[in-house]
């Protein structure tokens, strides 16, 4: 018989589980899911070595473990810290964690600007539900923020590095998806950047997918940008038969039109798995050129259940507004809903009993009999 994989107990905000051994804190959450779970901007947990630069995931261990329960006496990053059996961890129900993340937010929004009303990205960025959280209602930053020009990365993607919070995504979707990653950040501290070699990798059939992972507005989808806000979309799940990719989509549809074509993602905003099990990156054709509803078989709405405006369900749940026209009627219905002949002289005699054309005259004389 198969020896029993001993699992880890760990307890997040009061809540305990049981996790396999090597789990990281963040993962641990993720399964007890709501709001015990922590932000996170540079974790992906489709992409290999990714974590660990933006900080927003901090947490506060109370017990390293049973065998050495004392705390530890920093914060850590739960997307890069393993849990331990017996591990005690605060999110939050800590306050320093709480007032950690708020520094992190702010530090994030330095440079970063408030362009929210113009961002393709607004409704469904990462640092705008972060910043609504825990940002603060005005920047005590005095200096000249740093600035680029927009770049045009080919005919489909734009990058506004300007937004960009350095999370790594991009890079680690260009090496690890397109295999033919020909960028990075280039420089350090206050110069770090993109580098602008991204443009030579935008020949790779995959590389759209780095629209899908940027947690911010900083490359966006240019068949998309300006064409409408995302609250007003209704996504629904799509598929076609595609010899690149799996073919399963999620469209952004207005009426009969299909604005916008992505990845299908998880409640943490990540690209789900297709029904083969496998990550669910899509190629640029379904994204950028099967724009058609002929192109597609719609299978339903989407179920969004991420904490965001999009989740705002379009389709389930909708409640009718309280019905008062009856009551402001006096219990009458309204006459544009009624017979209008009930409710109108006028309209009494019949049109096909009138002689000559319909004026008041004529009306006149065929109600007296003439
Ligand atoms: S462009 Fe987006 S995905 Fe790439 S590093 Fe910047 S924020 Fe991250
Ligand atoms: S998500 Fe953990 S450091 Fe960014």
């Amino acid at each position: 018989m198969a020896e029993e994989k001993k699992l880890f107990k760990v307890t997040i905000d009061n809540i305990t589980i049981d996790v396999e051994p090597g789990t990281s804190i963040l993962n641990a959450a993720r399964q007890i899911g709501g709001d015990v779970t922590p932000p996170a901007m540079c974790y992906y947990s489709k992409l290999k070595d990714s974590g660990g630069k933006c900080r927003t995931c901090l947490v506060e261990v109370a017990a390293g473990s049973t065998a050495d329960p004392r705390p530890m006496p920093k914060l850590v990053a739960s997307c890069r810290t393993n849990v331990m059996d017996g591990m005690v961890v605060k999110n939050i129900t800590s306050d320093r964690v709480t007032d950690a993340r708020n520094g992190v937010v702010e530090f994030l929004l330095i440079n970063h600007p408030l362009d929210c009303p113009i961002c393709d990205q607004a409704g469904e960025c990462h640092l705008q539900d972060l910043s609504y959280e825990h940002g603060k209602g005005a920047s005590r930053y005095e200096f000249k923020r740093r600035t680029f020009d927009k770049h045009e990365l080919g005919p489909y993607i734009q990058l506004h590095m300007t937004r960009c919070i350095l999370c790594y995504r991009c890079v680690y979707t260009a090496d690890q998806v397109s295999n033919e990653r020909r960028h990075g950040i280039l420089s350090r501290g206050d110069h770090a950047e993109i580098a602008t070699y991204i443009e030579k990798s935008l020949d790779n059939d995959f590389i759209g997918n780095v629209i899908d992972v940027c947690p911010v507005g900083a490359l966006t989808d240019k068949t998309f940008r300006f064409k409408n806000r995302v609250w007003f979309t209704k996504p629904v799940d799509a598929h076609c038969k595609c010899d690149k990719c799996s073919g399963e989509v999620q469209l952004w549809m207005r009426g009969d039109e299909v604005l916008r074509v992505t990845a299908r993602k998880d409640e943490w905003g990540e690209v789900k798995d297709t029904t083969k099990g496998e990550p669910g990156w899509i190629c640029n054709t379904c994204r950028f050129e099967r724009k058609k509803i002929s192109d597609w078989v719609i299978e339903g709405p989407t179920q969004v259940n991420r904490h965001s405006v999009i989740s705002q369900g379009h389709y389930v749940g909708v409640k009718k507004p309280h019905e008062t026209i009856a009551k402001v009627m006096g219990g009458r219905d309204p006459k544009l809903l009624m017979n209008i002949k009930d409710v109108s002289e006028v309209n009494q005699v019949e049109l096909s009993e009138l002689k000559g054309p319909a004026t008041s005259e004529s009306f006149k004389q065929l109600k007296k009999g003439n």
